[in-house]
């Protein structure tokens, strides 16, 4: 995802705007639904699910600071004292987020990495979906969104020995939950959803 550098994007900025950047066990509620938004793009999906939803916590995650920034400007414009800004990396994830609290994991077109050799970047590689599966509460749900197949299939073999698939969809229509991305590939071509259930033994 391109940006051009934001001026107001600063880290004093965007903590007045209620962005966190140090991480820290986050102090979650245990009688609320919480989501979690790994590599939330400028936030158009998780804002418009905040401001929908305000009775649920929801978290976005993104690792690019002039990104970032978008989200916070949803977050002030809308409102939203329900959404959590994490601008950190998804691989710092379990310094954050407590064991067994999060309902639901989108990871929504995440960058598909396409060589072999970069394939340990993915998000949903194996070892990434270790440091997730302890975060879900019993019964959690990951959500997969993309436009690229190679990918949609290589994470559901990665996602196939920890969580229970419940949905593969190779033609999901549109929402009104969308992100930045999907509106634009939308017109190129399928966008394909993956789901998984966790079940703690
Ligand atoms: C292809 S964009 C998709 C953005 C958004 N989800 C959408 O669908 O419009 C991928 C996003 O993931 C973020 N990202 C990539 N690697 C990340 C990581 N390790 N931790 C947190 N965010 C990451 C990027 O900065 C970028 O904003």
């Amino acid at each position: 995802m391109r940006q051009r550098h934001v001026k107001q994007a600063t880290i004093e900025n965007m903590t007045m705007m209620g962005v966190l950047f140090e991480p820290q066990p986050l102090k979650l509620p245990h009688d609320q639904r919480i989501h979690l938004e790994i590599g939330s793009g400028k936030g158009q999906f998780i804002a418009k699910l905040s401001k929908d939803y305000p009775e649920d916590i929801f978290i976005a995650l993104e690792i690019d600071m002039d990104i970032c920034y978008r989200i916070a400007e949803k977050k002030v414009l809308y409102g939203l004292d329900n959404l959590i800004i994490l601008c950190t990396s998804a691989e710092l994830i379990d310094l954050w987020i407590p064991f067994e609290t999060i309902d639901i994991l989108y990871l929504n077109f995440s960058d598909p990495w396409p060589k072999a050799k970069h394939h340990k970047r993915r998000l949903t590689w194996p070892l990434m979906l270790d440091k997730y599966r302890m975060l879900f509460k019993e019964g959690g749900i990951l959500q997969c969104r993309t436009d690229h197949l190679d990918f949609f299939l290589d994470s559901q073999t990665y996602m196939e020995p920890i969580f229970t698939i419940t949905e593969v969809d190779y033609h999901l229509p549109p929402s009104p939950y969308m992100t930045e991305y999907e509106e634009k590939k939308r017109v190129k071509g399928p966008i394909y959803q993956l789901k998984g259930t966790i079940h703690h033994d």
